[in-house]
């Protein structure tokens, strides 16, 4: 299958012209719980978590975006479900992680407002690839330890470097909406996009440059824009024509910088 291009297929079909073990990442949200129309297709989760474990390479992730609706006062609990299964075909549950949503626009009477969606790291094995995002710590520099007991119990204080960065946490913060999520004001012709920075963010940490970042399900082409911006060959494939068109507008517009608020 040719790469840097746009499909519109249905991605269970179209992940049946991919070889095996072909894709370095993937990162993607799935349609879920009827919360936005796509046109009434029907979703089939099952199906398109074998073929991605198919043609994910060995120590390829799988990055999930999603979330769950409540209905008559019953949370769904539909991420729970797709995450067991993408475990039953055989990945690992590398890590549950968290997209917490700066501004968040549904409000519950008698619940707390929900500001998240989870952010599943499936693995195909051991992870081949994990570039850490880092911040820098608070403390830097020489000082004390508090504690250096040895066997005799006393308490001999010495100097210890302190890191100047660390490795981030598992909760990653993201505005959401015009000048949050991207500043393409054509991209909101789809309902449910996600933040460029965060599709940047997993694929600085899960692949390398000149790998393959395949999104089965791309929307407005996020992901795909964000993996030809950091020289990542990219595959995408929506089941809608008018979104298709929609990705390879957005993925046209390769000159602007990478610039974040
Ligand atoms: C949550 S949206 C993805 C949004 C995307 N992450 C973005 O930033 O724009 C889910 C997308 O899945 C597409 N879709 C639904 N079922 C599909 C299928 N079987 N194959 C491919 N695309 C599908 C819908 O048309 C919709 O655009």
């Amino acid at each position: 299958m040719k790469t840097n291009k746009i499909y519109n297929i249905n991605c269970v079909e179209g992940m049946k012209e991919m070889q095996d073990n072909f894709v370095d990442l993937v990162v993607t949200s799935p349609p879920y719980d009827d919360l936005r129309n796509y046109n009434g297709y029907d979703f089939q989760y099952e199906e398109v978590a074998k073929e991605l474990f198919r043609v994910v390479k060995e120590g390829g992730i799988v990055v999930w975006v999603v979330g769950d609706r409540t209905k008559n006062g019953n949370k769904t609990l539909t991420s729970f479900k797709h995450a067991l299964c993408f475990q039953n075909v055989g990945f690992n549950v590398h890590d549950v992680m968290i997209y917490q949503k700066k501004n968040t626009p549904f409000m519950r009477s008698n619940a707390y407002t929900n500001c998240f969606e989870y952010m599943f790291v499936f693995a195909k094995g051991k992870p081949k690839t994990f570039n850490p995002l880092k911040v820098p710590t608070v403390r830097q520099g020489l000082e004390k330890m508090p504690v250096n007991k040895k066997a005799d119990g006393i308490n001999n204080k010495v100097l210890g470097k302190l890191n100047k960065e660390k490795t981030r946490i598992n909760i990653w913060e993201y505005a959401v909406g015009l000048g949050g999520s991207t500043n393409d004001r054509f991209a909101f012709e789809h309902t449910a996009i996600f933040p460029e920075k965060l599709a940047h963010e997993h694929i600085l940490s899960w692949s390398n440059e000149n790998d393959l970042v395949f999104d089965p399900m791309c929307g407005s082409g996020t992901v795909c824009k964000m993996a030809s911006l950091n020289n990542r060959n990219f595959i995408g494939m929506d089941i809608s024509k008018k979104y298709t068109e929609l990705s390879k507008r957005r993925v046209g517009l390769l000159k602007q910088e990478l610039k974040f608020g």
